[in-house]
């Protein structure tokens, strides 16, 4: 293309926009558009009937009327507020930390939440204030979710990647790449976990892992930011504490969205970094710094949707379990038909040892092993001629390896359509060319 004006060259940009890991989210939306006929096992997005009763309307007016008799103000002047500006640190930091308390048993202050632009913000900002030179490390599980690796990427903070066990990060490796680093004068800053039903491994960390990373945490000294998107999706009797209920010593920034029980379109999420810093005009607490980068990048989350999130919360009296509770049976169920269907359509001699699958007890996620790469060639074949669509784990890793994995999604289908796409599978399963040996 010629002509007159400016032509920008890719290499005049920011590095990390030519990073495969930031086309991830955008490439599954565009094949999606494309084949809208297809069985979709790719977002993990929240399911679409639960938008159908939502009123935005009504949890503003709860919200407004909240506002109102807690403040002691008029609801005109309480509504006022939702329409301007607002403070960096959010309006329903409150709500958030109440919630917490009633679902976590996290007691924290007020002060350290705040409120953000989704999850997605809420990681940015984290590595964003930790992240003082390059000598600052994030380590992260192999593989991990693109939208921390994105981040991280975009902030030229380095990353080192530690394996997943089923117990959550390998412990050994990320204590050995803590003295590495140390040895050349860097650290790991912090670990980035999503102990609850990770995406896109489906892990959950039991218990006794969880109290053992903590244990880490302090002896090698780096900071946890424990992502909680999953943690209201699974089944509530199997829930284990989350890392900052366990966490006497404020290791852990916990940050969370209500993206998956509420609704991904109000973009709200938060932050909660109770942790002090000393700094000479007083001691303050992170979550101080993480508004004032707020106030730069997004100055604040938008009011109005606070107020629809805040008025949901005050409508199942200000929990998270019971804002979730539906959806996650919802999800539950998805994920237990999944899992049947996988049973039913894609065993027996001819796939045996070729394909393979984990069995996750909840999350959206199941992680499928195929006998040839699973790039983009193949779902864009897969696509056209099954009508099913996954989404290629590859992007997820760090280290080139997952080039045979694909993530399959629960959240976004009916029963139906699961048992369907399950078929379309299948036959796509079927097609693949056979790579096991054969006896001569
Ligand atoms: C593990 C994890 N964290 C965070 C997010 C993003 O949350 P938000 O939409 O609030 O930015 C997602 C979304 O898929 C996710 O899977």
């Amino acid at each position: 293309m010629t002509g007159p004006g400016v032509r920008l060259a890719a290499e005049e940009l920011h590095p990390a926009l030519s990073d495969p890991v930031l086309d991830a989210m955008s490439f599954l939306n565009e094949i999606m558009a494309r084949h809208p006929d297809a069985v979709s096992f790719a977002p993990g997005a929240p399911h679409l009937s639960h938008f159908d009763d939502l009123d935005p309307d009504r949890y503003v007016r709860r919200y407004v009327a909240h506002v109102a008799a807690r403040r002691g103000v008029s609801e005109r002047r309480a509504r006022q507020v939702l329409f301007e500006y607002g403070p960096s640190r959010g309006l329903i930091g409150d709500l958030v930390a109440r919630a917490l308390h009633a679902d976590y048993g996290c007691a924290v202050p007020e002060r350290s939440v705040v409120i953000t632009v989704g999850a997605q913000e809420a990681m940015f900002l984290a590595l964003r204030v930790l992240g003082r030179t390059p000598d600052d490390v994030l380590a992260v599980v192999n593989p991990s979710y693109v939208g921390i690796i994105g981040a991280a990427r975009l902030l030229g903070m380095p990353v080192v990647a530690v394996n997943d066990t089923d117990d959550g990060p390998d412990l050994a490796q990320l204590a050995a790449e803590c003295r590495r680093l140390r040895a050349e004068g860097r650290r790991v800053r912090a670990l980035y976990v999503a102990p609850d039903f990770a995406n896109p491994s489906g892990t959950y960390l039991p218990a006794g892992a969880r109290r053992r990373l903590l244990e880490l945490a302090e002896r090698e000294d780096f900071l946890i930011l424990e992502d909680t998107a999953y943690g209201f999706t699974g089944p509530a009797a199997r829930r284990a504490p989350t890392l900052k209920a366990l966490d006497p010593g404020a290791r852990v920034v916990l940050l969370g969205t209500f993206a998956k029980i509420c609704l991904p379109g109000a973009r709200v999420g938060f932050a909660v970094a109770d942790q002090p810093v000393a700094a000479a005009r007083g001691e303050r607490l992170l979550a101080d710094d993480l508004a004032a980068a707020k106030s730069m990048v997004t100055v604040n989350t938008s009011p109005l949707a606070q107020a629809v999130i805040g008025g949901m919360l005050l409508e199942h009296g200000g929990s998270l379990a019971a804002l979730g509770r539906a959806r996650a049976e919802l999800y539950n169920a998805n994920l237990a038909h999944l899992l049947d269907a996988l049973e039913r359509h894609a065993t027996g001699p001819d796939l045996h040892g070729r394909v393979t699958w984990h069995r996750p007890r909840g999350g959206f996620f199941v992680r499928m092993r195929l006998p040839v790469p699973a790039d983009a060639a193949l779902l864009e074949r897969c696509a056209a001629v099954h009508k099913v669509l996954w989404t290629p784990m590859s992007p997820f890793y760090l280290d080139g390896s997952g080039t045979h994995e694909i993530r399959l999604s629960c959240s976004y289908l009916d029963p139906g359509e699961i048992d369907d796409g399950v078929a379309r599978l299948a036959g796509f399963l079927r097609s693949l060319p056979d790579t096991r040996r054969r006896s001569p």
